[in-house]
């Protein structure tokens, strides 16, 4: 074979195998000329086979136009694979009567519960006001929920009226409040501590338009040396202004709880009638958020920290109430009933 030769060869393969890849009906019969052309026994192939009977000057000439046209043809072979390919999906796609450019079916979304938002909007404001999360066992122990807390044996809270106890060999309660919070978290923690405790509890109530066996509280703790009334004064006023408003009205109230001396009671002035009366605070002009007081000294001392050397407050209050009030929700069963038509207003 001549130089010559081997050109002409070059250009006849190239016409030939492209005009046949032109006219290839589908993937097989591209592959089936790709084999033709490039296979082990294929005309090019067998073409460069001759190379070696040229001598090195010829070599230089036809090497380069070889491998051009082995490029050539590669590419023209993987530029028909890929049209068949796109054309396969394509009548796939035609075959099934499908708009791609319909727009999708919306899929619902929900959103959080009224007393997660509750709840959310009040821990928020307490976690700004330097209180940090803290938790504590919904079974939970006399020791916890009553004794630690200055609750004595005699008190009517510990009647079985008021508590649900669990059968077993410890005098198991369900939690009764989120105090039980405070017990624990003062058993293990030194002064100063500064702790809210969002929670579900339990008491032995039936279920009415105000009343639920099962409800959420949220505890506040505070305790480091010289902790005064002024500061929970201080503090629940600007809580209270956090949730309902800078101008809203807050007074306190004397009150008594065992775990607290003293102890005091939190109004705020009615948000929907502005202090006139309506039914939403029952005429009354103001409504009850919350019990708080001065941690009572046997507290501390029953939870291993010297009253001597410091004193706290304390807080509780139902996120219920709350969730009720912001959303004039009368009915407390409502947050329980996963009403969907009822939900979806909130
Ligand atoms: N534990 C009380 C209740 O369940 C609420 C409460 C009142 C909590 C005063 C406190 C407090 O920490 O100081 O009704």
């Amino acid at each position: 074979m001549t130089i010559q030769e081997f050109k002409s060869a070059c250009s006849t393969i190239e016409q030939e195998y492209k005009a046949k890849i032109g006219q290839a009906a589908d993937l097989a019969a591209v592959e089936e000329l790709r084999v033709a052309a490039l296979g082990r026994k294929g005309a090019l192939t067998e073409l460069l086979k001759g190379l070696k009977d040229f001598s090195i000057e010829e070599k230089k000439e036809a090497g380069p136009l070889g491998n051009a046209l082995k490029a050539a043809l590669t590419a023209a072979f993987d530029e028909k694979t890929e049209f068949f390919a796109a054309k396969e999906i394509n009548d796939e796609l035609n075959k099934v009567n499908l708009d791609l450019t319909l727009p999708g079916y919306p899929v619902a979304k929900g959103h959080r519960h009224p007393l997660s938002v509750a709840q959310d909007r009040m821990t928020d404001i307490l976690s700004r006001l330097g209180f940090e999360w803290a938790e504590g066992p919904w079974v939970e122990d006399e020791k916890h929920n009553f004794d630690l807390l200055n609750i004595p044996l005699h008190h009517p809270a510990r009647d079985a009226q008021d508590t649900f106890f669990v059968d077993g060999k410890m005098p198991l309660v369900l939690r009764t409040h989120t105090s039980n919070v405070q017990s624990r978290y003062m058993e293990k923690h030194k002064p100063p501590l500064r702790i809210m405790a969002p929670g579900r509890v339990f008491r032995n109530d039936s279920l009415d338009a105000t009343h639920s066996p099962v409800f959420h509280q949220i505890e506040g703790l505070y305790v480091d040396k010289h902790v005064s009334l002024a500061d929970l004064k201080s503090d629940l006023t600007a809580f209270m202004k956090g949730l309902f408003g800078n101008k809203a009205e807050i007074r306190f109230r004397p009150s008594f709880f065992p775990f607290t001396e003293p102890s005091v009671e939190v109004d705020v002035k009615c948000v929907f009638c502005q202090g006139k009366g309506c039914n939403v605070c029952k005429g009354n002009g103001w409504i009850e958020m919350l019990g708080a007081g001065v941690v009572h000294p046997n507290v501390l001392r029953n939870c291993g920290i010297d009253p001597e050397v410091y004193s706290g407050y304390a807080f509780g209050m139902g996120v219920e109430r709350l969730a009720m009030m912001m959303l004039n929700i009368k009915d407390i069963r409502t947050f329980y009933e996963n009403d969907l038509r009822v939900l979806k207003q909130f």
